[in-house]
C-alpha cells in the first residue's frame, strides 16, 4: 500500500492538463468515489491494526495533496478563462464609422432650388448629350459662332447630326417649350461640359442653374425682382444687386448680374478687384426667335431666362480657392462642409 501511495503522490506532483476538461478528468481518476485514492481508502479498511495509524495519516495527506494539485490546475484555467472575457471590452464603443457629409456643391444646389421653388418655380432637366439644335440653333445661335467652335464644345458625332456634351442647362429651356404651352416656370439644375484646360479657375466640367418664366405679359421688371429676392435670400438681406448690359443670342435685351461684394460691404477689396460688386449670373428677356424655334407664339408670350455657376455661387458663399477641389474627392475638403449640411 505504501507504494501505491507513493506512486500516485509522484504522479500527482508531475500532474499536467492542457484545458479545464483534462483537470476534470484527472479529479474523476483520483477523487471521485471510484477514483484511485478511494479505492486505496477502501483497502484501508483490511490494513492490520498496527499499520493503521502511519497508513491513515500518509492515505489522508495523499487525499489533502491530490485536492490541492487539482484545485492548483483548476484555478490556472479559470483564471486564463477570466483573462479571455477580459480582452473583450464590452464597454466599449463600436468601430467607429465615418459619417459622410452632403458635397457643397448639392448643399448649395440645394438651397438655389429651395428659394426657387418658393417663388413656384419647378424643376425640369435635360440629357448631358445633346444635339446641336437643344444646345444652340434653338437658342439662336447663328450657324458660325463661336460657341460652337470646337474649342469649346466636345462633339460626340459629326455625321448625321451633331451630337455633342452640353455647354449649357439652357437647352433644357428649349426641351421643356416643345412640350409645354405657357405658363412655364421652371429651373434646371445640371452639369454642362466645356472644352477647357483644366486650372484653379477653369474645369472641362461644372454646373449650372437655368431659370425660365414664360407668360403673358412677363417683363423685365419680373426678372429684376425676382433675382433681387434669390440674392438676398441667397446671401443676406443686405445684398444688392446691379445689372449691367450684355449680350447673349438667346435673349434680348440681355444683362449680367452682379452682387454687392460681402467681403467688404461694397467698399472695395482684392476679392471684388476693387469694385465692390461680383458677377454672379447672366439674364434676359428670352428672344422672340427662341420662343418661335419652340412653338410659342412670340405675340402671344414673353418671357425672361437666367443661368447661373452653381461653383461659382459655392465659391461666392464658401471662398474655394482652387476649382479642381470640387471634383478631386479628398475626403478633408469634404469634411469642412459638414456642418454646411
Ligand atoms: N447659358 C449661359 C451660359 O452658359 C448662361 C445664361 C445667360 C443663361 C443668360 C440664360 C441667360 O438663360 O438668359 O453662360
Amino acid at each position: 500500500m505504501i507504494e501505491k501511495i507513493n506512486k500516485i503522490k509522484e504522479e500527482l506532483a508531475g500532474l499536467k492538463a492542457a484545458n479545464a476538461a483534462e483537470v476534470e478528468q484527472l479529479r474523476i481518476k483520483y477523487l471521485s468515489k471510484r477514483g484511485e485514492i478511494s479505492l486505496l481508502m477502501n483497502d484501508f479498511r483490511s490494513v492490520p491494526a498496527e499499520q493503521k495509524r502511519e497508513l491513515g495519516q500518509k492515505l489522508n495527506e495523499l487525499k489533502n495533496y491530490a485536492t490541492e494539485r487539482i484545485n492548483a490546475l483548476k484555478e490556472s484555467f479559470a483564471a486564463q478563462a477570466d483573462n479571455a472575457a477580459a480582452d473583450i471590452d464590452l464597454t466599449r464603443t463600436a468601430t467607429p464609422m465615418p459619417v459622410g457629409s452632403r458635397h457643397p456643391l448639392s448643399t448649395v444646389k440645394n438651397d438655389m432650388l429651395r428659394i426657387f421653388a418658393g417663388m413656384g418655380f419647378t424643376i425640369a432637366e435635360g440629357p448631358e448629350i445633346e444635339d446641336d439644335w437643344h444646345v444652340f440653333s434653338s437658342l439662336n445661335f447663328p450657324a458660325d459662332h463661336p460657341a460652337r467652335d470646337m474649342q469649346d464644345t466636345f462633339f460626340i458625332a459629326r455625321n448625321p447630326a451633331d451630337i455633342l456634351l452640353r455647354t449649357h442647362t439652357s437647352s433644357v429651356q428649349t426641351r421643356v417649350m416643345e412640350k409645354t404651352q405657357p405658363p412655364i416656370r421652371i429651373v434646371c439644375p445640371g452639369r454642362v461640359y466645356r472644352n477647357e484646360a483644366i486650372s484653379a479657375r477653369a474645369h472641362c466640367f461644372f454646373h449650372q442653374v437655368e431659370g425660365l418664366y414664360i407668360d403673358k405679359n412677363v417683363s423685365f421688371a419680373d426678372l429684376k425682382q425676382v433675382l433681387l429676392y434669390f440674392a438676398k435670400e441667397m446671401f443676406g438681406a443686405q445684398t444688392k444687386i446691379r445689372l449691367r448690359p450684355s449680350y447673349f443670342p438667346f435673349t434680348e435685351p440681355s444683362a449680367e448680374m452682379d452682387i454687392s461684394c460681402d467681403l467688404c460691404g461694397g467698399k472695395g477689396c482684392a476679392f471684388c478687384k476693387g469694385t465692390g460688386w461680383v458677377e454672379i449670373l447672366g439674364c434676359g428677356m428670352v428672344d422672340p426667335n427662341v420662343l418661335e424655334a419652340c412653338g410659342i407664339d412670340s405675340k402671344v408670350y414673353s418671357g425672361y431666362a437666367f443661368g447661373m455657376g452653381i461653383e461659382r455661387i459655392t465659391n461666392l458663399k464658401y471662398r474655394v480657392k482652387d476649382l479642381r477641389m470640387f471634383s478631386e474627392n479628398d475626403v478633408r475638403f469634404l469634411q469642412e462642409f459638414e456642418a454646411a449640411r
